[in-house]
């Protein structure tokens, strides 16, 4: 499989060595420095893209990658606001797209345990529920586009909590908790990959449900089994498509 990379920082960088290693080739790479190569013509030489840029490039590059009817794995985050538009514009203009706020198996294993816990606790009322995540601090969205799956999943599921919402620690948090909503808490300390908890706590104990990233490889290895995925589809897709957990 020919590979379009766009963007190519930390993420990009583990995603070709994995390429390399599965028998894919290279066959561009966009950053920040070298926007002028986004062009259709170079798009073209490939057979599927992937995007882990940041989240005021990720519209412009999903765009090009319709243009050039490419099909494009999204791991960039913080764009959401955009999906329903950008589902529209690929669905019609015949493209392919997989976007994921998550792309390791172990957090879609988590994904799919934490909504089957949240239905539970609908029968433990004495719980309250929160969520907790840890990224390095250049991370630029808040909360984490995993930690906004997780909190959305609870939402759906638990009937006692309809809306999230955030608080970054330093900065301030002046709002009073409403019983219906849902905290997340950010944490932005050194290196770390990515760490997301979701915690039900009650007068008596605590129950913790822990995901914790040892590196970026899982994340990295799922976007390109993603790509070998979408390469011959059309459509679009989440990352949960592709996982058919019980
Ligand atoms: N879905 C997942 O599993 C997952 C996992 C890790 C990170 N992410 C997300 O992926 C994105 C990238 O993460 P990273 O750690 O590699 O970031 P990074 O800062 O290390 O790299 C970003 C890359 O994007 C490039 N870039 C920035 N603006 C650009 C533009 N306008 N056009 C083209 N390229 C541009 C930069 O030059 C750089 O090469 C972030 O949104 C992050 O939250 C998602």
């Amino acid at each position: 499989m020919k590979i379009a990379l766009l963007g190519y920082g930390k993420m990009g960088q583990i995603i070709e060595r994995f390429a390399l290693e599965r028998g894919h080739e290279i066959v561009l790479k966009v950053t920040i420095d070298n926007q002028e190569d986004l062009t259709e013509s170079n798009l073209r030489k490939a057979d599927v893209a992937i995007d882990f840029s940041a989240p005021d490039a990720a519209l412009g590059n999903i765009y090009a990658c319709f243009d050039a009817n490419l099909p494009v794995v999204v791991g960039t985050t913080g764009w959401y606001g955009q999906l329903q538009e950008v589902k529209n514009e690929c669905l019609v203009s015949n493209n392919a797209l997989l976007y994921g706020s998550n792309f390791s198996i172990g957090v879609n294993l988590f994904f799919h345990m934490n909504k089957l816990l949240a239905k539970l606790m609908n029968d433990y009322p004495a719980y309250e529920v929160q969520v907790e995540e840890i990224h390095h601090i250049q991370k630029l969205d808040s909360p984490s586009g995993t930690a906004m799956t997780i909190a959305e999943d609870i939402i759906a599921n638990l009937d006692r909590k309809s809306e999230w919402v955030n608080e970054l620690t330093g900065t301030p948090f002046d709002d009073v908790l409403k019983k219906e909503q849902l905290l997340i808490e950010s944490h932005r300390i050194d290196s770390v990959p990515g760490t997301h908890t979701v915690v039900y706590s009650s007068e008596v104990d605590e129950i913790e449900f822990k995901h914790t990233a040892h590196s970026r490889s899982g994340f990295a290895l799922g976007a390109i089994i993603a790509a070998e995925w979408l390469e011959k589809r059309q459509g679009f897709y989440n990352i949960t498509d592709i996982f058919n957990f019980k």
